[in-house]
């Protein structure tokens, strides 16, 4: 049994005073099959590590997969030291270099969201002013703005966050992401998923395509095969003043536009455009006759399937009815190609 659970080696950056500010794993891996795992233990102890760039052409030549051979053999031939992390179990997070290595899997879609510990990921991220001349400490952003001044130019800051943009570390294959500041590293995006605009999809969170995603995808939250999440909707997240429960949103669902879920939902299910539902959202269930059945909590339909939410425009109350038109999504809208 391999005691290997993920590992990487990439490039790392550091403040001018040392501290670590992001690292780039090109070729992470997770679970690897007993050779691989077999020549992981044989070169590289457990944890973080520095590593000679020229130690990795033994591993190159020995690792089996040609893609991640190649990439150890480009990373062997840098002339600068590289960053070694090898997790023995999904442990909580404990240094800069695993929080980087998870989110990397997630987002090389190596780990859904919600499989992988992350307990402990805000702890060991740290807060980087993400510019156009690289990551920089913010602590020392101000003296970089200042000589970048005076050498007649300027910084441009992009974002002062924990987490980087996603796009800068890995792009999954047949995706389109029309603003790229909205996804952060540890999204995961399946193949086929288009991100509009107004998309944004947070760290182990994400669609498992086809989807199209033009409103918010919050931390722990997952979008399956074929729903559409129209403009601006929102899916209620747990981290900060949100429910306990982690919201998932089956396949061909459409939440409409400006409309939201604090309830997971299961397959074929439609929220009118406008309509917050929350857990504790009275609604009224309406039978195949139109006639009331009863009024409960929204929460009592948690992850329910052919379910149709709207707000009744005449009454004002919220009503649930059979989804008789389970979205299509256009073929030509999700085209990747
Ligand atoms: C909820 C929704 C799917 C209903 O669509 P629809 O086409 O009106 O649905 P139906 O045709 O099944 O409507 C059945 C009946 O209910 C009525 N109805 C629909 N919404 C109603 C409401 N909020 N209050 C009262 N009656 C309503 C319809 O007018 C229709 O009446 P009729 O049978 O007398 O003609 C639609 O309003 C919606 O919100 N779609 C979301 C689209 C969207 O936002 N996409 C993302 C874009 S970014």
């Amino acid at each position: 049994m391999s005691r290997i659970f993920a590992f990487a080696v990439g490039t790392a950056r550091s403040s001018t005073a040392g501290t670590p500010l992001d690292f780039y794993f090109p070729a992470p891996v997770i679970n690897p099959d007993p050779d691989l795992a077999a020549l992981i233990e044989g070169s590289f102890s457990s944890g973080v590590h520095q590593v000679a760039p020229g130690s990795l052409d033994r591993f190159a030549e020995a690792v089996g997969d040609p893609a991640m051979a190649d990439v150890m053999r480009r990373l062997a031939a840098a002339d600068r030291a590289m960053t070694a992390v090898r997790l023995d179990a999904d442990e909580p997070i404990d240094s800069p270099a695993a929080a980087y290595l998870k989110l990397h899997l997630l987002s090389h879609r190596l780990a859904l969201p919600n499989t992988l510990n992350l307990d402990g990921v805000f702890a060991h991220l740290p807060n980087v002013a993400w510019t156009d001349a690289g990551p920089i400490d913010p602590a020392e952003l101000p003296a970089a703005q200042l000589k970048a001044r005076l050498d007649g130019g300027h910084i441009e800051v992009l974002a002062v966050d924990k987490f980087p943009r996603m796009t800068n570390y890995v792009i999954p294959s047949g995706v389109r992401i029309a603003d790229a500041s909205r996804i952060r590293l540890g999204a995961y995006l399946g193949d086929g998923t288009t991100v509009m605009h107004e998309g944004q999809i947070n760290f182990n969170a994400g669609a498992l395509g086809p989807n199209m995603v033009e409103g918010r995808i919050s931390q722990g939250v997952i979008l399956g095969e074929h729903s559409d999440l129209g403009g601006s909707a929102s899916t209620m997240g747990t981290l900060s003043g949100g429910g306990e429960i982690t919201i998932s949103i089956g396949k061909h669902c459409l939440i409409g536009a400006n409309a939201g879920t604090g309830i997971p939902l299961g397959d074929r299910c439609t929220i009118e455009a406008g309509l917050y539902i929350t857990a504790g959202t009275p609604v009224t269930l309406i039978d195949e006759t139109g006639e009331d059945v009863r009024t409960m909590k929204a929460r009592e339909l948690a992850g329910g399937s052919d379910l149709l939410f709207i707000r009744n425009g005449r009454t004002g109350r919220i009503e649930c009815r059979s989804n008789r038109k389970a979205i299509e999504l256009n073929d030509q809208l999700h085209a990747h190609n």
